[in-house]
């Protein structure tokens, strides 16, 4: 797909009114929100178009209220913390495209920032509503997406609203997808991806697509067991995705074809039960990836595995990795998701982290400034991996 998109910079915003859709679909507890990265990554194309006299109409998403009006879902969470940030008021309209939204938005001055609030509290935004579009058209001259993280979403306020007005990128996207598709399309190799998460089913086009691609390709977290298992080995009480195990095979062959290194646990960390609560105690013990016993569920890397990881990011010169590679939610079971983020911050390789989790693994661990790049988007870093064009990128003008 062509990711060679206009920017910002490529428009004359001076004066005009530009929608701006971020991705601020932020996690928040008790009203509170937990990570502002989402909020702080879309400051650049923000601080851009204030600084070049645009007048600004963000917009975003939260949650899922399924076109209600969901108090514990609305943006003024985002607008203040918005307001803190760029130390100027940032005015929240009451609804989305309707009367206050507009009115807000006639009056807005050259370099004024306005949000609207939570484009799914209307039922046509996630259905691509073309009536929803223009209404979010009509407030604006310009679209300009930088919504990265929800650009595998083909909805009113990420897609369809750019079939009403000129729209661009702005540097979020740019960025994401300057970093991730070059390291696609033409990587300094040896090139590593590194796999893990829970289920096979959910990475089956990442797996397919990496291996046209990586030279070497290693899988851990709860979709390993499904390719120990294709290797005929017992696999215990483990994540075992059953229909996948043929898939899993012709994986293994491919690489094979391909002359891709394929990596599989060597060793693996062992329970009786999964841990309940997920971060409470649990009493583990470490064997060999072929002979996990009856009984018993893999829950972790062992040791060999991780040094046999690590050392792999560390000689390649382009890491992705995206999952977990054990229940790092419970500390016992985090230490080869640890590992696998010491690795690529310890490495000089481009390193890219995609995905929720992995994400929040590199953040909490403090090493978030020792890699190239980390994704603000989870399915939408996916969906790019997998090769697919994602519909918010690909309804932009071509440069
Ligand atoms: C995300 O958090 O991945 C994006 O904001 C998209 O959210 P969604 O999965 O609810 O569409």
């Amino acid at each position: 797909m062509n990711y060679n998109k206009k920017s910002v910079e490529d428009i004359d915003v001076k004066g005009k009114r530009v929608l701006c859709r971020c991705d601020f679909n932020v996690p928040t507890k008790e009203g509170k929100i937990t990570s502002d990265k989402r909020i702080v990554a879309a400051l650049p194309t923000i601080n851009y178009l204030r600084e070049h006299g645009a007048k600004v109409i963000l917009c975003s998403h939260m949650g899922k209220p399924k076109g209600e009006f969901k108090p514990e879902l609305s943006l003024k969470v985002v607008a203040d913390r918005l307001s803190e940030l760029l130390g100027v008021e940032v005015k929240m309209s009451k609804d989305v495209a309707g009367e206050d939204a507009k009115r807000l938005a006639a009056e807005l001055k050259d370099g004024d920032v306005m949000l609207l609030e939570n484009t799914r509290f209307i039922k046509g935004e996630t259905k691509n509503d073309p009536e929803l579009s223009k209404a979010l058209a009509d407030l604006a001259d310009i679209f300009v997406n930088d919504a990265f993280g929800s650009a595998h979403r083909a909805h009113s306020s990420t897609a369809g609203v750019a079939d009403y007005l000129p729209a661009v990128c702005g540097f979020l996207i740019a960025k994401e997808v300057g970093i991730m598709g070059k390291a696609l399309a033409d990587p300094a190799r040896p090139f590593v991806a590194i796999l893990g998460g829970a289920k096979v089913s959910d990475k089956l086009n990442v797996i397919n697509n990496l291996l046209e691609k990586v030279d070497t390709l290693i899988i851990g977290g709860g979709m390993a067991y499904t390719f120990l298992a294709a290797k005929g080995y017992s696999v215990g009480t483990s994540l075992l995705d059953e229909e996948k195990i043929d898939y899993c095979r012709d994986m293994m062959k491919k690489a094979e074809e391909k002359g891709v290194k394929l990596l599989l646990p060597i060793d693996t960390v062992i329970a009786k039960e999964f841990p309940n609560p997920i971060d409470g105690p649990i009493e583990v013990e470490t064997v060999p990836s072929d002979a996990i016993p009856e009984g018993f569920m893999g829950l972790d890397i062992g040791e060999k595995t991780r040094e046999l990881f690590a050392e792999a990011a560390k000689s390649a010169k382009t890491v992705v990795w995206n999952g977990p590679m054990g229940v790092f939610e419970n500390p016992t079971l985090a230490k080869g998701t640890i590992a696998v983020a010491q690795a690529l911050a310890d490495s000089e390789a481009v390193t890219i982290v995609g995905g929720g989790d992995s994400a929040a693994a590199c953040e909490q661990l403090g090493f978030a400034d020792k890699i190239t790049h980390i994704s603000t988007g989870g399915g939408a870093s996916l969906e790019f991996l997998e090769g697919l064009e994602l519909p918010g990128i690909a309804c932009l003008q071509d440069k």
